[in-house]
């Protein structure tokens, strides 16, 4: 049976509800902010369907918006009112290790009921993200995950800063999250778990409303398991400004590609009553969003005047770099026959139906307590890295950013840096950093189920 990408049940004929991302609000830079993790509803379909089996950060979809200001340190009293453990990932952020939110290696885990301080410094500006990083297949899916943004006195002058945060979530007729289908071997060994109903801040649809004339920022953040996004602007020019944070050099767009983690900013003037935003992945068209221009919120202040943004850095010397060859194989229609689990060595199918792995690093299943390489702190590193596998993989590097290069002329290398590469099937790129921040950071797949059947392992820095 074919199945189709995105259900198509209530597209049509579903009211926009108009949309804010909830705000905790700004703060002195000591304030606390605290988040929930628990079971909550949500009303993910847009109408009187609620979805009684989310997790979510104080019952909110997603969860409440953290805003900070570059130099201040985020403070997080996290309570697990979950009845699993938890932790909570500042994806993209260059934490102290011991914040960075990995159960296990950085901090044991939030077991129900407890509850973990978080204290980040911020360091850098831009679009970031929160999300669970225990079972994070499971969490992330059910809806641990919220926007966080870090402002800074060099940001382009808008008039409307907005937030799309893009999801798919696999529900059953009902609108339930489809509980039986977690844990999927075909899930795990394929193109990881894939929705049938995309939102984009936790609903479908939503509305934005703007001043006419307005000069917008639109951050994207792609919260999905393992869908990639290609977010299509419609009706004004957009101007790349940022990924993953970082800035980049500025380039006019109108269509985003986003893997999972990924996060991109972009300005857009709206020289037009509207903006549609459209999910153009499948074959289907998807509403992804749109953005009406409103003439009650007054007139537009910020003029068409030209961006200024500051350079990304320039890539360092690599003939200082250490090279780590990082050589991905498995998962279904792969070359992988057996990697070392454990100490042992075992054929894939037994690693599959015993251990559920799929994925190896050099030949080694990897996990979250598996060194890839030791590095010295400051070593400018090279983790040259060969997708020798029949699937893309979305490659996440914790605690720092990393210059992207390739060789192959029908890949865009990125102009700044990033913390998040997507690798087509047989691709390869070096991803090149200085293991300037002392600790054990994962580098894994971020599509969650590769992450959790064996794409991932640790990078020791010291
Ligand atoms: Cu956003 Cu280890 O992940
Ligand atoms: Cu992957």
């Amino acid at each position: 049976m074919q199945r189709r990408d995105f259900l198509t049940i209530a597209a049509a004929g579903v009211a926009a509800a108009s949309f804010n991302v909830p705000t905790i609000g700004w703060a002195n830079t000591n304030e606390i902010y605290k988040l929930r993790a628990g079971e909550a509803n949500a009303n993910l379909i847009g109408d009187s369907t609620i979805s009684e089996n989310c997790w979510l950060y104080n019952a909110s979809c997603p969860g409440p918006l953290l805003r900070r200001r570059k130099g201040e340190m985020l403070n997080v009293a996290v309570t697990n009112d979950l009845s699993t453990p938890t932790t909570v990932h500042w994806h993209g952020i260059r934490n102290v290790n011991e914040m960075d939110g990995v159960a296990d290696l950085t901090q044991p885990p939030i077991e129900p009921g407890e509850q973990f301080l978080y204290e980040v410094p911020l360091t850098q500006s831009g679009t970031y993200w929160y999300h669970a990083h225990t079972m994070g297949w499971e969490q992330v899916a059910r809806g641990l995950y919220g926007p966080l943004i870090i402002d800074d006195d060099d940001d382009p002058a808008v008039d409307h800063d907005f937030i799309l945060m893009i999801d798919d979530w696999r529900l059953t007729q009902d609108g339930q999250i489809d509980d039986a289908s977690f844990g999927s071997l075909h899930d795990w060994s394929h193109a990881g778990r894939f929705g049938n109903w995309l939102t984009v801040n936790g609903t479908s649809d939503p509305l934005f409303s703007a001043k006419p004339g307005a000069r917008l920022r639109l951050r994207l953040i792609n919260a999905a398991n393992a869908r990639l996004f290609k977010i299509k602007i419609g009706g004004a020019v957009a101007t790349l400004i940022a990924e993953d944070g970082a800035v980049c050099l500025p380039e006019q767009t109108d269509v985003v590609d986003l893997s999972p983690g990924q996060r991109t900013d972009l300005i857009v003037d709206m020289d037009h009553d509207s903006i549609i935003l459209q999910e153009i992945s499948t074959s289907e068209p998807y509403p992804a969003g749109h953005i009406i221009a409103d003439p009650i919120l007054g007139k537009a202040e910020i003029s068409k005047k030209p961006i200024n943004l500051a350079k990304p850095p320039p890539i360092a010397d690599l003939s200082k770099a250490k090279v780590i060859d990082v050589h991905m194989q498995g998962g279904a229609m792969g070359n992988l026959t057996e990697a070392i689990f454990n100490g042992d060595n075992l054929p894939l199918n037994t690693l599959a139906r015993e251990h559920k792995k799929l994925w190896a690093f050099n030949g080694i299943v990897g996990d979250y307590t598996q060194t890839l390489a030791d590095i010295q702190l400051g070593q400018l590193v090279s983790l040259d890295v060969f997708n020798d596998t029949a699937w893309p993989h979305a490659m996440h590097l914790h605690g720092h950013h990393f210059w992207v290069l390739v060789d192959d002329p029908t890949i865009d290398a990125p102009s700044g840096k990033r913390d998040t590469w997507l690798m087509p099937a047989r691709s390869r790129a070096r991803l090149v950093f200085v293991a300037d921040n002392p600790g054990l950071w994962l580098f894994h797949c971020h599509m969650l189920e590769h992450a959790a059947s064996g794409m991932g392992m640790v990078l020791a820095v010291s």
